[in-house]
């Protein structure tokens, strides 16, 4: 039932009386759709030059490089997944522990470790290219060349869908400053990578903590950027009062999960106001309704990744989820919803 159905029966008599109002308001989807089905709900979205078959993609440095779920997971039923992030150069990581439980969320620092992208495309891409599923490839560096050589290296290799950039890390060229807090760092690298980017759509991945989203998000835009992505995860601790240790063996890590969605969902609606391009919304997404905060609130597509943890299938769970509760709501199109949010008060 609707809350204004509530409101109608306890303070305004509604003239069809109780039974009509419950009628009303129990009135299934199919009922008022007949020869309709979940199943004819179009989840289908476009991202630039690329088409997913649905939303939801598996959100990098959670699905591995994704051939690690492929015993768990059909791939080829996910709107898509990112790889974990790949560097220039092999990366050993961070050491234990590397994972926390938080309340309602986790904390990570995982140090980035990754096979370096050179391995990458020898030992990963080729089984991957066996699936049908769009596959981007993370990218990060610590100065601006790191990220131009991973590209370079991808745009000599087949089977991929396009790069996101991860510019939540620190530019150690300009004193450990974070590429993705500084709107003039994050162009400066956006283009830079736009040019070595030639064959394949690029995505940036926006970092959270940052004053003013909307101008990252259009420096960012203004360099060629196809899609933002948005966003990674909170600087955060977690400390163990017996031992007066950090939980973490790097000390500091990032939040994720619940905890970070309501202030990730005001970033998916900053980011989208103050561009063109389509944004991509991460945060804490475990549930369709999850998926449907975030298209209302503008994004065109999402990506799930502490969810994982708990559950490797939910990305292939969720857009039959997401089908059935849009056609409950008499919505056979996601991009319908798509920020149709209403920003007037009450
Ligand atoms: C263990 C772990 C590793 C991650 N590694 C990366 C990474 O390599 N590159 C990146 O851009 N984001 C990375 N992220 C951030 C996620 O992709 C995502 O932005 C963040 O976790 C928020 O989404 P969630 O709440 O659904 O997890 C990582 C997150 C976790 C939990």
């Amino acid at each position: 039932m609707k809350w204004w159905a509530w409101v109608d029966l306890n303070h305004r008599p509604h003239p069809q009386g109780l039974r009509a109002i419950l009628m009303h308001e129990v009135t299934s989807s199919s009922a008022a759709n007949p020869g309709r089905f979940p199943a004819d709900v179009d989840l289908s979205v476009a991202i630039g030059a690329l088409r997913f078959r649905n939303p939801i993609l598996a959100a990098s440095g959670t699905f591995g490089y994704g051939l690690e779920f492929a015993h768990l997971v059909d791939l080829n039923r996910l709107g898509g997944l990112v790889t974990k992030g790949l560097s220039r150069e092999p990366i050993e990581g961070a050491p234990a522990p590397r994972l926390c439980e938080t309340p309602s969320g986790m904390l990570n620092a995982v140090g980035l470790q990754n096979v370096g992208v050179r391995a990458f495309v020898e030992q990963k891409l080729p089984a991957l290219r066996k699936f049908d599923v769009p596959v981007l490839a993370n990218v990060f560096g610590s100065c601006q060349e790191d990220y131009v050589e991973v590209i370079r290296v991808l745009e000599d290799a087949e089977g991929l869908a396009g790069y996101e950039l991860n510019i939540s890390c620190p530019n150690v060229k300009k004193g450990g400053l974070q590429f993705g807090n500084d709107p003039a760092a994050a162009a400066e690298v956006t283009r830079a990578a736009r040019k070595a980017a030639l064959k394949r759509p690029l995505w940036v991945k926006l970092s959270p903590l940052v004053a003013d989203i909307g101008l990252i998000a259009r420096a960012v835009e203004a360099e060629g950027a196809d899609a933002l992505t948005v966003a990674n995860t909170y600087p955060a601790m977690a400390v163990d009062h017996r031992t007066r240790r950090s939980r973490l063996g790097n000390l500091t890590g990032g939040l994720s999960g619940p905890a970070i969605k309501p202030i990730t969902l005001r970033l998916v609606w900053e980011a989208g106001k103050a561009v063109k391009i389509p944004v991509v919304g991460l945060g804490g997404i475990e549930t369709a309704i999850d998926v449907l905060d975030y298209v209302l609130m503008g994004a065109t597509a999402v990506q799930v990744g502490t969810a994982s943890f708990a559950d490797p299938q939910v990305s292939e769970r969720l857009p039959a989820e997401v089908r059935e509760a849009l056609f409950s709501f008499n919505v056979f199109s996601i991009s319908e919803l798509r920020g149709n949010f209403h920003a007037e008060i009450g």
